[in-house]
């Protein structure tokens, strides 16, 4: 972040200093400033084990619970649910905090929206203000112009213009039913037909442009974002139509356009066809390529099934399947782009903790071609064939080679062995080994020894590479929040440590202040969190994460939670702490020295001595 300087704020009736860019930030965040005792009476609520456990499977180690992050891609657990502090600490990604923190991080809320959502959870109603209904309103603008242009797509079927639509539909065998069932429609051929529509209906132009129905031109002119297109509505669990999905009737480019994101519609966070999918109320989903695989699944009678929005899968969704299903299907096209991203999806089901199989089709490109080739009901059976990924790699693998020639069989078990290595669960790594093992007429312990081998080298290059990263100073990213740290390690390291233990021991304070104060923190942004700790103690408040949360972005409040994760387990003497002010002060007085030279004599003479006398010591 850019200080532009120093401003005041207002906040419970007292001024603060604040950086102006922080001003900014908190007028935005600060239309719903939430009392403190709401705040406590939330956290109290909302157990922060409880609630990271629907998201992440958490494992107990010693006295805390460890999870995979679900922040960022990991195979060893380093995300650390402390229970004690209701709060939580990657070592890994550097994401951490409070509840709060990690709701508005994992449901890409801001903060009064993750205070919202908590309080929904656990049935409290949050004191209203009326500043922030402005979001509200367009929000819910925005959803009744979507249902109001869905409706018109749909309209156009039954008028001349839209007959174009209608016999793409048919020319791709949906049924009137299932084209009622999805609200399917046409946007037709013609620059401002929606426009004039939602016009009509008082909509204005930067509403229209705000839900991402029209789009403004360079020169200033509006019109409509989808042109003779078929159009597929988007719609959310709630039944809202939350974007479209358009695509054009003949070979042009691009062939789907998707609706941007706007205030209610996130590509990333939702999945076509999910509405229907969970009222299927199977524990199984199966997760489809496009718009047009998941209609022609669901008009096959298989009704459990969803698509993502034009994007590959993101962890997200994988999570959100996993809040409906034990295990999903992957049914992608067969062509390589999408084995690959089976590949992808299959890992990222591993980590939201859903059972993945694959789909193998044969003879078609995609569910809707085989379901039109085939027919239904083999397309069913062969649903009911898919098998988990493993499984289905070995086939796949099989096809590769021909296991009766010699030098191609070693390979086939060198492949096999590979994919076996890469499974992290010792007792699937057995039973593959097992199986493998009896299909080549070998020992199940020649293929595990080999396995091991792989395993060994493949972490080993890999924790090298960690450890090359380490040392060469590449594993540490440069450090966006407080840059100041990569000039000062040293220091940094001291501030740090004094805010921990300041955290931990508040009673300190005087104390603390009666050798050092904030300017005597090299680094601005530690100088920052310092102040904004002594604040809180000066006004008798606790040191808790969730005080923080309005005045810290959830990057910051990683780092804050990083700081405490790491002091937490360390010796809290005094003497640490006293050695940490020493590393603030050896600095201070290095400076003074760096202009030593421009001191009056008498005081140059004075500071000679000190530094003889700190050398006697
Ligand atoms: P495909 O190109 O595999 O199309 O894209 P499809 O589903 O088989 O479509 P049909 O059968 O030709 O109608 C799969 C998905 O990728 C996204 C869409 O969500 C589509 O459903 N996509 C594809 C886009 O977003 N834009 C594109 O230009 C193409
Ligand atoms: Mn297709």
């Amino acid at each position: 972040m850019r200080l532009l300087g120093i401003g005041w704020a207002v906040r419970e009736g007292k001024l603060y200093p604040v950086f102006v860019e922080r001003i900014v930030f908190w007028c935005e965040w600060g239309e719903g400033m939430i009392s403190e005792s709401f705040i406590t009476q939330l956290k109290l609520a909302c157990d922060i084990e409880s609630i990271i456990s629907s998201y992440v499977p958490m494992k107990r180690e010693g006295r805390n619970k460890k999870a995979l992050c679900p922040f960022h891609l990991e195979k060893t657990p380093s995300f650390v649910i402390y229970e004690d502090t209701q709060s939580f600490y990657c070592f890994g990604c550097g994401a951490g905090g409070d509840v709060i923190t990690f709701i508005m991080r994992i449901e890409n809320l801001d903060y009064i929206e993750a205070v919202r959502f908590l309080a929904a959870r656990v049935g409290m109603t949050v004191p209203e203000d009326g500043q922030d209904d402005r979001k509200a309103r367009l929000k819910a603008r925005i959803l009744e112009m979507n249902r109001e242009a869905a409706r018109f797509f749909h309209a156009n079927l039954k008028s001349p213009a839209g007959q174009a639509g209608l016999r793409y539909f048919a020319g791709r065998r949906l049924t009137k039913q299932t084209v009622v069932t999805y609200g399917l429609g046409y946007a037709p051929d013609d620059w401002h037909s929606l426009l004039r529509h939602l016009s009509s209906k008082g909509y204005s132009y930067e509403e229209q442009e705000a839900a991402a129905l029209v789009v403004k031109s360079q020169k200033g002119n509006y019109y409509d974002q989808f042109r003779n297109r078929v159009m597929f509505p988007i719609i959310d669990l709630r039944g809202n139509v939350i974007g479209f999905g358009g695509r054009v009737l003949d070979d042009s480019k691009p062939k789907y356009l998707n609706s941007a994101d706007t205030p209610v519609f996130k590509k990333s966070r939702n999945l076509f066809s999910l509405n229907f999918a969970k009222q299927a109320k199977e524990r199984t989903l199966v997760l489809a390529e496009g718009y047009m695989d998941v209609i022609a699944m669901y008009q096959a009678g298989v009704h459990n099934v969803v698509a993502t929005l034009g994007t590959a899968l993101t962890s997200e969704q994988a999570r959100l399947i996993s809040q409906y299903a034990d295990d999903v299907i992957i049914a992608y096209d067969s062509d390589e782009p999408g084995q690959i991203a089976t590949a992808k999806a299959s890992r990222l089901f591993e980590e939201a903790g859903v059972e993945a199989r694959v789909l193998v089709l044969k003879d078609a490109k995609d569910p809707d071609e085989y379901i039109k080739k085939f027919g239904a009901g083999r397309f069913q059976v062969l649903l009911e064939q898919s098998e988990n990924v493993t499984s289905s790699k070995f086939k796949r693998l099989k096809e590769k080679y021909d296991l009766e020639l010699p030098d191609e069989k070693i390979k086939y078990l060198g492949e096999a062995c590979g994919v076996i290595a890469g499974l992290y669960d010792s007792l699937e790594r057995d039973v593959y080994a097992s199986t493998l093992a009896a299909e080549c007429g070998l020992t199940k312990e020649v293929v595990l020894d080999k396995v091991a081998a792989i395993r060994k080298s493949r972490f080993g290059r890999q924790k090298k590479r960690e450890w090359r990263d380490i040392q060469s100073g590449r594993a540490a990213p440069p450090d966006r929040l407080n840059p100041e740290s990569a000039k000062y390690p040293k220091e940094a390291a001291a501030e740090e440590g004094i805010i921990g233990f300041l955290c931990k021991n508040p009673d300190y304070l005087e104390y603390l202040l009666g050798k050092i104060q904030p300017g005597d923190f090299p680094t601005s942004w530690n100088k920052r969190l310092f102040e904004l700790i002594v604040d809180k103690i000066q006004n008798n408040l606790p040191i808790e994460l969730s005080f923080f949360n309005e005045q810290l972005s959830p990057d910051e409040m990683g780092r804050f939670s990083g700081i405490l994760a790491r002091f937490r387990e360390l010796s809290n003497t005094k003497q640490s702490l006293d050695d940490y002010i020493d590393v603030l002060l050896k600095h201070k007085n290095r400076l003074k020295d760096e202009d030593r030279f421009d001191l009056p004599v008498d005081a140059y003479e004075k500071r000679r001595q000190e530094l003889l006398k700190n050398k006697g010591k």
